[in-house]
């Protein structure tokens, strides 16, 4: 009797624990667009109705991508009278519900940012005591993904912080996507599972291959740190919670071999993938790679698992991730500045994962390899796979098993 009681207070505390946020949100790595990247604060309500119809038009939203999510610079520089926000009427004329309505009548979703500090890192009102003021603001505008920055956050602890806003978004009643970006300082793949939906694990990209972009007190990463640096985190993402490395750069300045490599890599990831580029405008090339389903499949696949780094030959680096139906996605970087033969035996590998227990096992399971970037088979894992990779390129591979 007395066990069974003790049992049922555990019960209650585990689920009530558990049931800090919104149960069942970001079942798959959340996919969308967001403005940062390419327009910074240069923000405006025409920019998101022509990028809202492009996400329909451009087969985007076809692709699977859901949330146009506005970044800092949609807010008027004060509060009003009684401490709302204030979306910045030069901007939004029409306001923000107006806008969020046009999205969702697109069939996507919106999103908005802010940030747990006192300021935002571009020096709009910060949230910082007015968590549960701004939640109901958003749950009454009705949009679906918060994006919330650690700017200006000085002597405040994140794990709390970020709870706070947690709390107050369930208790304003409206699922959103919760999304935090404090950079990784405070490792939240420690504490956030049960916070949020996903978490920044690196401080900001650019649209670069590798090394960095130094401003002095900060500096923005290459697509290369940011993937070196996911090492050792598969293991606390899973559906509904995952680690982000960053926000694409698809279609912003790299080489087409490097954009696909870049997207390639965050699809193995199971990273977000959250648009950066101007999609008003983007070529048909960045578009293809953008909307490769094959591709997207990968890192939508629902058993969530990360993928991770398997070896690493003569600079070609292969990127391995299991995937449902004891299925895998093999991806081989060249990594170099010159193209790179491989001459790679299926036969003698073996791909054993302890985290999903999958293994690849080509001497006693037959698998078909199919290129996702050329859409072709290209055989099987009796024969060695020998072929050239271009420079800062990729090749990706979906193995099924008989
Ligand atoms: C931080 C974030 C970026 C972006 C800017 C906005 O740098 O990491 O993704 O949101 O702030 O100011």
């Amino acid at each position: 009797m007395k066990n069974k009681f003790l049992l049922v207070l555990a019960l209650f505390f585990f689920t009530t624990l558990r049931a800090q946020k919104f149960e069942g949100l970001a079942m798959t790595p959340p996919m969308g667009w967001n403005s940062w990247n390419t327009f910074q604060t240069n923000i405006n309500e025409k920019l998101v109705k022509e990028t809202a119809d492009k996400m329909v038009a451009s087969g985007m939203k076809d692709a699977g991508y859901q949330y146009l999510v506005l970044d800092d610079g949609w807010m008027a520089m004060e509060r009003d009278s009684d401490g709302n926000l204030v979306p910045d009427p030069k901007k939004f004329p029409h306001g923000m519900k107006e806008l969020v309505d046009y999205v969702h009548s697109k069939g996507l979703k919106f999103g908005l940012y802010n940030c747990a500090g006192t300021k935002t890192c571009a020096g709009y009102p910060g949230t910082r005591g007015y968590e549960y003021q701004d939640a109901r603001f958003y749950a009454s505008l009705g949009i679906d993904y918060l994006k919330f920055d650690w700017c200006n956050t000085d002597g405040i602890n994140a794990k709390e912080a970020y709870t706070t806003m947690s709390k107050a978004l369930k208790k304003a009643g409206r699922p959103i996507v919760f999304s935090l970006c404090e950079w990784g300082t405070n490792k939240p793949w420690l504490w956030a599972e049960n916070v949020g939906e996903l978490w920044r694990t690196t401080g900001d990209i650019s649209a670069r291959f590798d090394g960095y972009l130094d401003h002095g007190t900060w500096k923005q990463s290459g697509v290369m740190p940011i993937v070196d640096l996911q090492q050792g985190l598969r293991k606390y993402a899973g559906p509904g919670h995952w680690n982000d490395p960053d926000m694409l750069e698809v279609g912003n300045g790299m080489t087409v071999n490097e954009d696909r490599a870049h997207f390639s890599l965050w699809c193995m990831l199971a990273a977000p993938l959250i648009a950066g580029n101007d999609i008003t405008k983007m070529s048909k090339t960045t578009d293809d790679i953008l909307t490769n389903k094959e591709v997207i499949a990968v890192d939508q696949d629902k058993a969530g698992y990360e993928g991770y780094k398997y070896k690493t030959m003569d600079s070609v680096e292969v990127y391995v991730k299991p995937l449902s139906n004891h299925n895998w996605a093999v991806c081989f970087l060249n990594r170099s500045d010159e193209p790179k033969t491989i001459n790679f035996d299926w036969q003698n590998e073996l791909i054993s994962d302890t985290l999903s227990h999958e293994t690849m096992d080509a001497k006693n399971t037959n698998y078909q390899l199919h290129d996702l970037w050329k859409k072709a088979n290209i055989g099987d894992t009796k024969k060695p796979l020998k072929t050239t990779i271009e420079v800062h390129d990729v090749l990706m591979l979906e193995l099924t098993g008989k």
